[in-house]
Parts: structure tokens; sequence; C-alpha cells
């Protein structure tokens, strides 16, 4: 951040969060918070909230958070600079013309030069495209049926034959060959030296969700190989945490997100109106992005290819969705390839309605499996109806779990009693596995009692926040060290120092962070749910609970690293005390 902090935080407390936010939503104060829906999210009841004392805003549904000047990056897709200016003039702030010394500026600016090449390569491409030597470019995505309104949203653009102009022209500008090369725009080799990566193919500019070009996927004009090229990982393109025209979706407001499996299919959709489409970067589809998705919309449409391929990627796609927590079901795509090919042959109409009879992803999986059975080999049968059981298993809701085995049973002619017996028999053997819940996708699955010991210390961080007066009182049980996650101990080593000198502001702290996950994150530790409680003696008895389970948690983590850790044997020694004592003391909240 290039402004002093005593700057950052006079533009941010001149600006009052409830002021700035009713420009944009429609609040309405409720206790001691407004509310409004959320416009992060699709929804129909309010559940953003927006805190005039703690100055944040948060939405107990979709978890976005943050400060005044999160909420215009979020908002306005503003970087930090542009909301700190914007909020600056709102207040009739003058902001100095900032001067950065010359190790901060290197620092800082690795990043933003490689997002600045990209989008000096993107510009250059995107006039290619309509340059002379780009008609062969132009001629091809005409040919796909795109408009010239469509090419420019995305802002496609032409790599030319010619194999070093690119190169040539970012150098020109004044960007070094080695950030070229880091960006993946460029290789160097022996024989040919510095040379473009891309030349000869029609270019999609792959945008982050705030509309910033992170990389590139090229296509060949007709046949060739590879068919895609796609810029590598850099250190602003993360394949698995970005998806392709996630930037539009997002905002679509449809209720849903169709998720597809190319660069065309979501252009497609975006042109015949389904502007919640997206598409994974060329590799499969993965946890990042699942939850990337489950902070816009609960309901994923898979709209993938109806080939072998497409179909088993469908079913990992479901699998990462459903550990996500997300609900997920298939667009059936018959008789066609993918979303271009269909919207081009049978339009618009024909595929609403394919979205409107999207198949239900466990009915999806079960079909699937059907397809391998021999209906007259008992054997196959036998055992189809077995991985049915197996599968029925997964759901732990019994309610849940009842519905859709009436479901199975009646599509696949299984008795219904029979096949009950089944699951029985399977869960006697076996118990409710939850393996529908939580799939494996390799990736390790969240412990239930590290979810809890985390959700303790962010219920704890928003009680002392909501309830200051309570912080004196126990600041000698609990430090900052009693916080095992790095993120929480940061913001409550801040957050207790400014308690000690009695000045102490959520939203200050909030930009600390100069991530956007991390700030989102943050502003979700000073609003974790509390359950609503009446009186004040369940109010006092949740805190003391909420308290002891924390410090009991910090007791047990360093517990654990008796041995490794010096410092944990003095943490270990008082964190006893400190529990005996806690169980004894009685805390008042006022
Ligand atoms: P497809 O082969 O299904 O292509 O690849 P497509 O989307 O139908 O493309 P068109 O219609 O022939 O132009 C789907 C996605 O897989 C990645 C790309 O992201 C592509 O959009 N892919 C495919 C590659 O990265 N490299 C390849 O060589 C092929
Ligand atoms: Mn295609």
């Amino acid at each position: 951040m290039y402004y002093p902090d005593e700057l950052i935080e006079e533009v941010r407390i001149k600006n009052d969060i409830v002021d700035v936010i009713s420009g944009y939503v429609k609040l309405q104060k409720k206790g001691a918070s407004y509310f409004g829906l959320c416009p992060f999210h699709n929804e129909k009841s309010p559940s953003f909230s927006v805190s005039g004392s703690k100055q944040m805003y948060y939405c107990f549904g979709c978890g976005a958070g943050g400060n005044v000047f999160t909420f215009l990056m979020n908002y306005e897709n503003y970087s930090f600079g542009e909301a700190i200016k914007t909020l600056a003039e709102r207040a009739g702030v003058n902001l100095p013309e900032v001067e950065r010394s010359e190790e901060m500026r290197k620092k800082e600016n690795h990043r933003a030069r490689l997002l600045e090449v990209n989008k000096e390569a993107a510009k250059y491409f995107y006039y290619q495209l309509r340059a002379r030597q780009g008609e062969i470019g132009y001629r091809y995505l005409s040919g796909r049926k795109l408009t010239e309104e469509t090419m420019k949203k995305f802002g496609l653009g032409f790599a030319n034959k010619t194999s070093d102009d690119l190169t040539m022209y970012l150098k020109k500008k004044g960007y070094d060959g080695k950030l070229v090369q880091e960006a993946g725009l460029a290789s160097f080799d022996e024989r040919y030296g510095m040379h473009d990566k891309f030349w000869n193919r029609v270019m999609f500019p792959i945008q982050d969700i705030n509309h910033r070009v992170i990389g590139f996927g090229g296509r060949v004009m007709g046949e060739g190989e590879p068919k895609y090229l796609n810029s590598p990982e850099t250190p602003v393109f993360d394949k698995s945490r970005n998806l392709y025209g996630l930037n539009f979706a997002r905002t679509a407001r449809a209720g849903n997100i169709i998720l597809c499996e190319g660069y065309m299919d979501v252009i497609s959709l975006h042109q015949a109106g389904f502007t919640q489409a997206a598409a994974s970067l060329g590799t499969a589809f993965t946890t990042g992005q699942a939850s990337l998705l489950g902070r816009y919309t609960e309901n994923v449409l898979l709209a993938y290819d109806s080939d072998g391929a497409g179909v088993n990627a469908a079913l990992r796609a479901i699998a990462i969705l459903r550990e996500a927590g997300l609900s997920g079901k298939v667009i059936n795509m018959h008789p066609y390839k993918d979303p271009d090919e269909f919207i081009k042959n049978l339009g618009t109409e024909a595929f609403q309605e394919r979205i409107d009879n999207a198949e239900n992803s466990f009915l999806f999986e079960i079909r699937i499996l059907e397809r391998d059975v021999d209906e007259k080999d008992p054997e196959s049968k036998t055992r189809f109806h077995k991985e049915i059981a197996k599968k029925l298993c997964g759901f732990e809701i019994e309610v849940e779990r009842e519905n859709y085995l009436e479901a199975v049973a009646d599509k696949y002619h299984i008795g219904f009693e029979n096949l009950r017996k089944l699951v029985a028999s399977y869960a006697a053997r076996n118990g409710l596995t939850g393996q529908i819940r939580r799939p494996k996708s390799g990736v390790a699955k969240k412990n239930t009692s590290e979810e809890n010991s985390k959700k303790v210390q962010r219920m704890l961080l928003t009680w002392i926040t909501d309830y200051p007066a309570v912080y004196p009182k126990i600041a000698k049980y609990i430090a900052p060290s009693d916080f095992t996650e790095e993120l929480y101990q940061k913001v409550a080593e801040r957050l207790f120092a400014d308690m000690e000198t009695g000045n102490y502001n959520p939203a200050g702290i909030v930009s600390m962070f100069e991530d956007e996950e991390e700030q989102r994150q943050t502003a979700a530790l000073f609003n974790t749910k509390v359950e609503a409680l009446e009186t004040k003696q369940e109010k006092e008895r949740a805190f003391h609970d909420i308290l002891y389970a924390v410090k009991k948690n910090s007791y047990e983590y360093y517990s654990e690293k008796l041995g490794s850790d010096m410092d944990a044997l003095k943490q270990v020694i008082a964190g006893k005390k400190a529990l005996e004592e806690l169980s004894k003391t009685h805390i008042s909240l006022d």
C-alpha cells in the first residue's frame, strides 16, 4: 500500500460505511445493524448486513465481507488505489502524490508488471485482429458465428504469423525480455533466441474476477496441434483458482452458474444470453474453483461435452461440487457435442429447456452406472443394485436418503423394500459412510473438529468486538497465541493491541491485508453468526463456553507440540492454570 496508514484510516473514517453502501443497496435497520439484499450473490431474503459500529459489511449467505474499501473493490471491481481515490474525493480528503522507494516498488511491482504486460499483450492481439494481417482470424471467428459485440466483450484477438512481433512490441514499450518470458508470452531457445509463444492463433484473454488479464488461450484456426495453447501458470495466473468468464458470470444473477469445458462454449452461451456461464482453464475442475463458485451460487449446472471424456469429467466435477457443499445438476447436450454446437443448431429456447430439465447429479451418476449393466445377467444386475445401495448410504439425512431410494427404485424397477433392505445391510456393515457428502477428491477433507476449533476462535473474536467491555476481564486468560490459525492470530494481535489503547476498530484491521481473500476472511472473523440468545444469562454462558473452548483448543494444540517446540511447555503450563481458573470464574458481559 502506497499511502501512510493514518491517511488510509482518515479516508476510511470519513466515509461512513452505511452511507456509502446505501448508495448501492437498499438497507433497512434491524437491531444494531442494517440489512439488505446481497449485491454479491443472488438471494430473495436479505442476509447482507452492514454494521455502523464496526464499519463493516458481511453477508451471512455468501460470506462476502470487509470494510468500505473492500466493498468498492468488490462492487466496482476497483483496485485498492482506485477505491481510496474515490472515497478520498467523496470525503474531500487530499491524497498526496505518492513516492515509492526503489525497494518497495520492486517488490510490489512484480505482480503489477506481470498484469500490465498481459494487458498490453491483450491490447496488441486485439488490435491485430482488426488489422489487415488479422483478417484471417477475424474471418475464423465470424465463421464461428461470433458477433463483433461478443468479440469485443471477451476482448478476443489474434497472434500474427510472425514469430517475434509481440516480443519486439513489448520490448519497445519498455518491458524487459525476462518479464515477457516470465509472463509466458515468449520463450527462449538457442536456435531461435527469443520468440513469441503464440503465433497464428486466435487469442482468448483469460481474466480474473476483477477483469484483469492474467493469461491467454490461443486456438489454431482449423486443424492443428495443439488445438488450444494456454499460458503457463505464473505468479498472477493460478489455473486452479480462476474460471474463464466468471468476471461476467458472477454478476449475472441467474440463480445458477453454468460450468462448461471450453472457452468457445462460454462465449457462445453468453452471446445467447446465458451470461452465467464459466469454464475451467484447460485443466480439470478443482476444489479451489468450486469454493470460488460457492461465493456466488449454490447451484451449478454442468454443461460438459456429451462424449465419454466429457461424462467422466462431469462425474469428477460432481464429486468436487458435492464436497464443496454445492448442488450440481447436469445439462443434457444430446445429440450435440457441446453447448456451442447445441446453441448453434437448436438455439436459445431449446437450451433454456435443457436448463430447466437438468438432471439431478445423483440420478446422473446412477444412470451412467446403469449403462454398463447387462439386464439379462443376474450377477451384473445384483452388482448394480449393490452399487446403488452403497451410494445411497452416502446420504446421512434419512428423509433425503428415503426420497432418493424411492426415486431410484421407481426408475429402475427395483422393489422398494428390497432396495431398502440392501441399504440397511450395507449400512450395518459399513455405517452410513458419508461418502456422498465427502467423496475422495484428492484433497484432504476438512476435519470437523478442526472446523469447530476454527469456528469458536472466530466466534470469540466476534464477541470481543461486539462486547469490548469484556476485553479487560479476559485479557489475563487469552492471548493472540491462543488463536491457532495464522490469520486469526495476526488479527488478534492487532485487535488486542488496539484494545489495550482503548481505541479499537475492526474495519481498520481489514485494511491490514492487501489480499481480497484475506480481507474477506478477516471480515468473517468479526461477523461470525452467534445463535440468537435472548437473556443476558444465556449470553454470558455462551460466551464462557466459547472462551473455554478456545483456551482448551490452544492447550491441546501446544500439548501436541511438547518436545518439538521450546515455547510449548510454557504455553501448556499457563494454559492448564487458565483453564482451571476459568472453569470457576463468571465473566459478565457488561
Ligand atoms: P475441446 O476440445 O472440447 O474444445 O476443449 P472446444 O471448447 O469444443 O473448442 P472448439 O469448439 O473446437 O474451438 C475444451 C477446452 O479444453 C482446453 C481448452 O480450454 C478448451 O476450451 N483444451 C483443449 C486445451 O487446453 N488444449 C487443447 O489442445 C484442447
Ligand atoms: Mn466446441
